[in-house]
C-alpha cells in the first residue's frame, strides 16, 4: 500500500503516515502561470494499492481537479487500486435539486470520481446519510462522533445538566447517535428555516434549556451563521454554558471572527479540513481524525 497526499490537507496525510509508520508517496504538483496544474507520480506504483488523501473544501474546484489528476496519474502508472480519502466531501450539500433549474453538483462530482478510476471512497460525517447510495463504488462513511463523545466524557459533561442540541431538524440522526454514546443524554433539535434564494436563516423558539450546559453538534461550520444564531437562541432561553462540536471547519468568509465573538465558550472541530494560521482563534480546539482514518486503511 502506498499513500499520497494532494495539497489540500497535507498535515492530516502526514499524521496518517506517521501512525502507519510509512513514508508519504512522492508526487510532483507543478502550477503553471495560468494556474493549470501538472501532476506526476514520482515513484513506482505498478501493482500497488494506492491511497490519496485530499480534502475538498475551499477551493473545492481546484482541490477536486488536483485529485482527479492524481488518480489519473496513478492509474496510468499501473496502480492496482486507488482509494480516495476525502475527509470533507465538497459539494455534498448539493445532492439533489432544491429549486427548479438547478444542477445536482454532487452527482456530477461522483460521476467524475468514478470515471477517473477511483475504486473506493473514505469520507467522514456526510451532510446526508443517503449520499453513499449515490455512488457505484464502495463508500466507507466514518464519523467523528465517537471522538466527540470521548471529550464530553473526559470533561464529565455527561454527568449533569447537559443537553445536546441539533441546530436543525436534519441533524437529529446525528445527535441521537451521539446521545446513544453518552448513556442516552437528552437532546433537542431547533427548527431552522433557510431562505433558499438568499441563504438567510431563521430559527423557531425552543424550551427546556434554562440553566443547562448546551452542546451544539453539527456536521460542518461554513459561514458560522447557524452556530451563532443557535447559540444566541440558547442563551436567550437561559442556557448557562454553550459548547460546539462540528466535524468540518469549512470556515468561509469571516466565520472565525463571528465564532470568536459569539456567546459560545469553546468550539471543537476536527482536522478533516486544514485550517490556515489566520483562521485560527482562541475559542477553537482542533481534534484529529488521523487515527480513525489510519485504522481503516
Ligand atoms: C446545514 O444543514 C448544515 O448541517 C450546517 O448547519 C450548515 O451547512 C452550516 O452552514 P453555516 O455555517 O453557513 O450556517
Amino acid at each position: 500500500m502506498k499513500i499520497f497526499s494532494g495539497s489540500a490537507n497535507k498535515p492530516l496525510a502526514d499524521k496518517i503516515v506517521k501512525l502507519l509508520k510509512k513514508p508519504l508517496g512522492r508526487l510532483e504538483i507543478h502550477i503553471f502561470p495560468d494556474e493549470e496544474k501538472r501532476v506526476a507520480v514520482m515513484e513506482e506504483v505498478l501493482g500497488q494499492d494506492c491511497i490519496v488523501v485530499q480534502s475538498t473544501s475551499i477551493n473545492a474546484d481546484k482541490n477536486y481537479m488536483e485529485l482527479f489528476f492524481i488518480a489519473d496519474a496513478l492509474k496510468r502508472n499501473g496502480a492496482k487500486s486507488v482509494t480516495a480519502v476525502i475527509p470533507y466531501l465538497g459539494y455534498q450539500r448539493q445532492d439533489h435539486v432544491f429549486r427548479e433549474g438547478e444542477a445536482v453538483s454532487m452527482g456530477v462530482i461522483i460521476k467524475i470520481l468514478e470515471i477517473v478510476g477511483i475504486h473506493k471512497l473514505i469520507t467522514l460525517d456526510l451532510h446526508s446519510s443517503r449520499i453513499p447510495e449515490l455512488f457505484n463504488i464502495p463508500v466507507l462513511h466514518l464519523s467523528a462522533l465517537p471522538i466527540f463523545a470521548k471529550i464530553i466524557k473526559e470533561k464529565h459533561w455527561d454527568e449533569d445538566k447537559t443537553i445536546i442540541v441539533s441546530p436543525d431538524m436534519g441533524g437529529i440522526r446525528r445527535v441521537k447517535i451521539l446521545c446513544g454514546l453518552l448513556r442516552n443524554m437528552p437532546y433537542i433539535a431547533i427548527e431552522k428555516n433557510r431562505d433558499l434564494k438568499s441563504g438567510k436563516i431563521s430559527m423557531e423558539e425552543i424550551q427546556g434549556v434554562a440553566e443547562k450546559r448546551a452542546i451544539i453538534v453539527d456536521d460542518m461550520i461554513s459561514t458560522g451563521a447557524t452556530i451563532v444564531k443557535a447559540a444566541d437562541l440558547l442563551r436567550k432561553k437561559g442556557a448557562e454554558e454553550i459548547f460546539v462540536f462540528a466535524t468540518h471547519p469549512v470556515f468561509a468568509g469571516n466565520a472565525p471572527v463571528l465564532l470568536q465573538k459569539s456567546v459560545v465558550s469553546k468550539i471543537f472541530v476536527t482536522d478533516t479540513i486544514s485550517i490556515s494560521q489566520e483562521k485560527l482563534f482562541p475559542k477553537l480546539e482542533v481534534l484529529s481524525v488521523a487515527g480513525m482514518i489510519a485504522e481503516n486503511l
